[in-house]
């Protein structure tokens, strides 16, 4: 398997337009140690021709482009992008989408309720037929073949699985009614059985999810925020890490805590806020990440599994 990650940056990217938060004002002006980032988005490859891209971000168009291999080569309209896998219905992960909406048609693989999300709020399948469409796929629950656009086999097995309800702000109150749940992937290689887990939006860690973590050999986790009340410290009346549905980091119950207990697997934080002070790399913070055998993503990582 072939990963590139696009984008580590949670919604609003690093630096944020509208923020002046430390390290946005930091590296702004340079005088931190910290790179800029995109927003979320990885794209993986199991057989160097077709591409996968996990979630489709609001400037996907640039982060395509950053990449030769994602560009268009075969014909004057083509893509080697062969499907999106979304984790969730929020703005950050689809409003890319959009911009995809040219064609070839899209392959979306999207649970139902992550569908549901994205026509009550969005109407976005409504809105993409009158485009190049798309094609929707319930993702599988147990290990099946990702299928390349043309239906042959892409060298990747995949399975989604269910991490916790979230439903995206743009729903309101429509939210109640059980849609926009977040999910998780196992991406496969189908020969040398390497695996891949992608976990980029995660409130808690229940023994079902530690189990899928165990087994793989590269997993990309929430690192949206350092601790519990940092979005506060910044912007007084801002939501809690747990009211947006993320588990911090740091502290005695964060991630990276939690991560120690199961060792072996490479472990890269991606979906990093820009207010979390572990992207300044002379931080503490970023200093205990990499004490803990973990990493800090950045834009333009190459994995190879
Ligand atoms: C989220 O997933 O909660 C958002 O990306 C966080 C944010 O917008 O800063
Ligand atoms: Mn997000
Ligand atoms: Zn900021």
């Amino acid at each position: 398997v072939k990963i590139r990650l696009l984008g580590t940056a949670a919604g609003g990217g690093f630096p944020q337009w509208n923020c002046a938060c430390p390290n946005c004002d930091g590296v702004r002006r340079g005088t931190i140690r910290a790179r800029p980032r995109r927003e979320f988005c990885a794209a993986v490859s199991g057989n160097d021709r077709d591409w996968f891209l996990i979630n489709a971000p609001p400037d996907v168009r640039a982060q395509l482009e950053s990449f030769a291999v994602l560009t268009a080569r075969e014909a004057v309209r083509s893509t080697p992008v062969a499907g999106v896998l979304l984790t969730s219905a929020d703005l950050d992960n689809v409003l890319g989408l959009l911009t995809l909406r040219e064609g070839p048609a899209l392959a979306v693989h999207a649970t139902a309720g992550i569908r549901q999300a994205l026509q009550t709020g969005l109407s976005l399948s409504v809105l993409l037929e009158e485009y190049a469409g798309a094609s929707w796929h319930e993702p599988p629950t147990s290990l099946s073949p990702l299928r390349s656009r043309d239906g042959a086999a892409s060298g990747l097995e995949y399975e989604a699985f269910f991490v916790d309800r979230h439903p995206p702000r743009y729903l309101g109150s429509r939210g109640a009614e059980a849609c926009g749940d977040r999910v998780g992937y196992v991406i496969s290689d189908s020969a040398t059985k390497s695996r891949l887990v992608v976990l980029p939006g995660c409130s808690a860690f229940d023994a079902g999810l530690r189990d899928r973590i165990v087994g793989c050999d590269l997993l990309l986790l929430d690192g949206t925020f350092w601790s519990e009340d940092e979005l506060q410290q910044q912007a007084p009346g801002a939501r809690t890490a747990g009211e947006m549905g993320h588990l911090p980091v740091g502290g005695p119950g964060g991630s990276l805590s939690l991560i120690q207990s199961l060792k072996g697997r490479r472990t890269i934080y991606v979906h990093v806020n820009n207010t979390n002070p572990m992207l300044n790399e002379d931080s503490p913070e970023h200093a205990a990440v990499c004490a803990a055998g973990a990493e800090v993503g950045y834009d333009g990582l190459d994995i190879a599994l």
